[in-house]
C-alpha cells in the first residue's frame, strides 16, 4: 500500500530500533536523534520486547486463552504475540489492535493463514468501538490479557481526569475487561525532566505531532493504580527477566529504563 514515508511514524521508528527493515529516512533520523539523547534506547526497545514476550508466555502457560494486544505495531522477527502465546498454548486467540494503516497492512500480510488471529483497526482511546469489532471472536465471560506495549507514550492528551490520556485509557480498560484478566504495561519512562522533555520533542517534532510525552516512573504507578498488580510489581524489566538483554547501565542518562508491570 502506498504510505506516508516522509514524515516517521512510531511503529516504523520502533521497528528500527529494534533492527528491523520497515523503515524509512523519516525513522532513522528520529531513531538517531533518539539515541543521540538516549544510547541505550535501543537496547531499551529490545528489553521491552522481552519483557513482553515473558508475560504473554507465562499468562499462555497459566492458562489466558485470549490476548489483545492494543497498539501493536510492525510484526518482529523475535517472537510477535501470536507466536509465544500459541507456542505456549495452542489455539489462544489474539487480537492485534493498531491505528496505523501500514501496521494493519502489514498484519493482514503475516496472518493470514493464522486462523486464531484477528486484527482490528481501532483507537485505543475507544475500547467500546474495539470490543464491538472483536464481537465473537472473543469468549467475554472468560479472561482476556491486554498489553499495553509502549503505546501509552503514544497518546497526546494527559492528566487524571482526561479519558484520552494514559490513565483514563488503562481505568477504561480495565473497567471494561472480564473478571480475571490481566493487564500488562511496558514502557521507557526517565526520572529526569530534561531528559523527558527531549525525547517527547524529538518524537513529536519527527512525527508531526503524532506522539504523546515520555513518562516518569511516577506516572507508569499512576496508570497502574486501578489494578491488583502482581509480584514483583512495578518496576526495572532488565533487572527481572532472564531473557532481557543486559541492562543498558552507563549507557541511559539518569533513572531511563523500561518499565513493566503485569496485573
Ligand atoms: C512504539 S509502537 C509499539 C509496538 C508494540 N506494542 C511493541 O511494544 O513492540 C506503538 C504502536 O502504537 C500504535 N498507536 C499509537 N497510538 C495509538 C492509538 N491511539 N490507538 C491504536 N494504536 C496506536 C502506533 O501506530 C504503533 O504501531
Amino acid at each position: 500500500m502506498l504510505q506516508d514515508t516522509t514524515v516517521a511514524r512510531s511503529a516504523r521508528v520502533h521497528d528500527w530500533l529494534l533492527g528491523g527493515v520497515e523503515n524509512y529516512a523519516p525513522d532513522r533520523a528520529a531513531g538517531a536523534a533518539l539515541v543521540e539523547v538516549v544510547p541505550g534506547v535501543r537496547q531499551l526497545a529490545r528489553s521491552g520486547r522481552a519483557f513482553l514476550r515473558h508475560a504473554v508466555g507465562l499468562l499462555a502457560g497459566s492458562g489466558v486463552a485470549q490476548f489483545l494486544d492494543l497498539g501493536c505495531g510492525l510484526p518482529v522477527l523475535d517472537g510477535n504475540v501470536h507466536e509465544v502465546a500459541q507456542a505456549a498454548r495452542p489455539g489462544t486467540r489474539v487480537v492485534y489492535v493498531d491505528v496505523d494503516p501500514v501496521v494493519l497492512a502489514h498484519a493482514f500480510t503475516t496472518l493470514d493463514d493464522n486462523a486464531d488471529t484477528l486484527i482490528v483497526g481501532g483507537d485505543i482511546r475507544r475500547p467500546g468501538a474495539i470490543r464491538e469489532a472483536i464481537g465473537g471472536f472473543f469468549d467475554w465471560g472468560r479472561p482476556v490479557a491486554v498489553l499495553m506495549a509502549s503505546v501509552l507514550d503514544c497518546l497526546p492528551a494527559d492528566g487524571a481526569d482526561d479519558p484520552d490520556g494514559p490513565e483514563g485509557v488503562v481505568r477504561d480498560w480495565a473497567a471494561l475487561l472480564p473478571p480475571g484478566s490481566p493487564v500488562v504495561i511496558q514502557q521507557m519512562v526517565c526520572a529526569d525532566a530534561g531528559v523527558r522533555a527531549a525525547v517527547t520533542a524529538v518524537m513529536t517534532g519527527a512525527t508531526g505531532g503524532r506522539w504523546g510525552r515520555m513518562a516518569a516512573p511516577g506516572d507508569l504507578g499512576r496508570y497502574a493504580a486501578p489494578l491488583h498488580i502482581k509480584a514483583p510489581g512495578l518496576g526495572d524489566v532488565t533487572r527481572r527477566h532472564p531473557d532481557s538483554p543486559a541492562a543498558p547501565g552507563p549507557l541511559c542518562p539518569s533513572g531511563t529504563a523500561a518499565w513493566g508491570v503485569v496485573s
